[in-house]
């Protein structure tokens, strides 16, 4: 992409009513616009974002054996009278009347959706286990929608649900996910601590919050700091594996790890006091385990091995998809504006040429350019006729991880620039070899 083609309208003025720094910086950029309170349009470089989040949400998610599909966003209210929690839910259900007067809402989350979907295809243990899910658009009708996309009203969130025979096979479902879910974080360069949670409208007894620590975070935390030592790296998990899941879930739980719903003092105080961390945290995702609440209600029933119709076990399992873009960016910004992680950058590298219209300068950035995209690899070219220090302004604004810097006097000894967002480091080079270093960097092959 030409930065002098595209649409990103980076705004000079810091926007007044953004209180935290993730939301002040993805107005800044041309990410996002507001449309209403906690409604938002994804502009370009904010909807690039969303997609490698998507992206690999989907990869881990596949990976783990969980399978896609997608429900719509509007749903009828029957099927959340059936479960009871119509009236349960409260005022941050969007209810909408089409005109035959059927009640209808503006999905939360879809728990009864697809609990009437299993019931409609299922009947024999033979199909289990089976775990569905979505990345689709949720509403709520947030009291204090706040903190741009990370307390929306609409937002897009992935949600999953597992239906297994008995208990046992729904708590390994609940472990997988809990193990795709600390690759999935990583991924995207982030620590998300699996913390003890309270289970709220969604109900059950097991669940864990994924906790992205952040001083702007909602959630209060409490943890031990051994926690953050810990690091899912590049292992080879078999999701099949009942003892390999199980085994991770205890590496990465054993430790104390509670927001304050569910914070035990007594057993905090418990820890050597120089390993006790209060401190605040983003929540990026939520599993549960509820059993048959929803099949019990539903009749979502299976026929088992001596023929006997039983409730299925259930969990839900989601990941805040647009929150993530937020919680990435007060994990990983300075100063002058965001860092992105190699994992879900909008652009692998920018490209500034520092003397547009130069006949070598704008040869070299056009080689460069086509080498990257043979890569697979896709730059953007500032390619506007504008000051140094306003390109770099905006590449360090936007954040790309890796700018490489053309200039006439660099090139007439045969060299380029390439910086490092997060260091700020600069090594010369020759064009090809900062193309070579940037392919090792993204794992691509030459
Ligand atoms: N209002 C919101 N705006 C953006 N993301 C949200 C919002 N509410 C929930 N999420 C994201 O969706 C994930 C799954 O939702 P869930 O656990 O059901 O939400 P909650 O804990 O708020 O009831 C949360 O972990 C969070 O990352
Ligand atoms: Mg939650």
């Amino acid at each position: 992409m030409r930065l002098s083609r595209y649409f990103l309208p980076v705004l000079k003025e810091t926007p007044a009513e953004a209180q935290i720094v993730s939301h002040r910086l993805m107005l800044r950029a041309g990410m996002i616009k507001q449309a209403s309170a906690g409604i938002y349009s994804w502009l370009p470089l904010g909807y690039k974002v969303l997609k490698n989040i998507e992206t690999i949400v989907h990869e881990e998610q596949v990976r783990a054996g969980h399978i896609p599909m997608l429900m719509p966003t509007l749903q009828s209210a029957d099927l959340w009278r059936e479960s009871g929690r119509y009236d349960a839910y409260g005022p941050e259900m969007l209810r909408i009347t089409d005109r035959h007067e059927r009640d209808m809402l503006y999905g939360p989350t879809n728990e009864e959706m697809i609990t009437d979907i299993f019931r409609s295809h299922v009947s024999s243990y033979k199909d289990l286990p089976l775990t569905l899910y979505h990345i689709q658009w949720k509403f709520r009708d947030e009291r204090r929608p706040r903190f741009g996309v990370m307390r929306g009203r609409e937002f897009l969130m992935k949600d999953g649900y597992n239906f297994d025979l008995t208990k046992d096979d729904a708590l390994h479902a609940y472990n997988r996910h809990l193990v795709s879910y600390l690759r999935t974080y990583e991924r995207m360069g982030l620590q998300a601590i699996p913390m003890r949670a309270d289970s709220g409208p969604i109900g059950g007894d097991d669940t864990h919050e994924f906790l992205v620590l952040a001083e702007t975070g909602e959630s209060e935390v409490f943890y031990d700091s051994e926690i953050t030592d810990l690091k899912f790296g590049d292992r080879q998990i078999d999701y099949d594996d009942v003892a390999q899941c199980q085994s991770v879930l205890e590496e990465f739980t054993s430790r104390y790890a509670r927001t304050d719903e569910t914070h035990d003092a007594a057993l905090f105080d418990a820890i050597p006091e120089d390993r006790r961390r209060s401190a605040r945290g983003i929540e990026v995702g939520q599993i549960f385990y509820f059993g048959t609440k929803y099949s019990d209600a539903m009749g979502a029933k299976v026929v088992d091995h001596d023929g006997n119709r039983v409730p299925v076990h259930m969990g839900s399992h989601g990941i805040g998809v647009s929150r993530l873009v937020g919680a990435i960016i007060e994990a990983s910004h300075d100063d002058k504006g965001i860092i992105w992680p190699e994992g879900v950058t909008p652009f692998h590298a920018g490209i500034v040429n520092l003397k547009q219209g130069d006949a070598d300068a704008d040869a070299a950035c056009q080689a460069l350019y086509d080498s990257l995209m043979t890569l697979g690899l896709e730059p953007l070219y500032d390619d506007r006729d504008e000051r140094a220090g306003a390109k770099f302004a905006t590449m360090d604004l936007i954040g790309l991880p890796w700018r490489i810097t053309v200039g006439p006097r660099g090139l007439k000894n045969g060299v380029v620039e390439l910086t490092s967002r997060r260091t700020g480091e600069s090594e010369e080079m020759p064009p090809e070899q900062a193309v070579t270093r940037l392919a090792q960097i993204y794992g691509r092959a030459m």
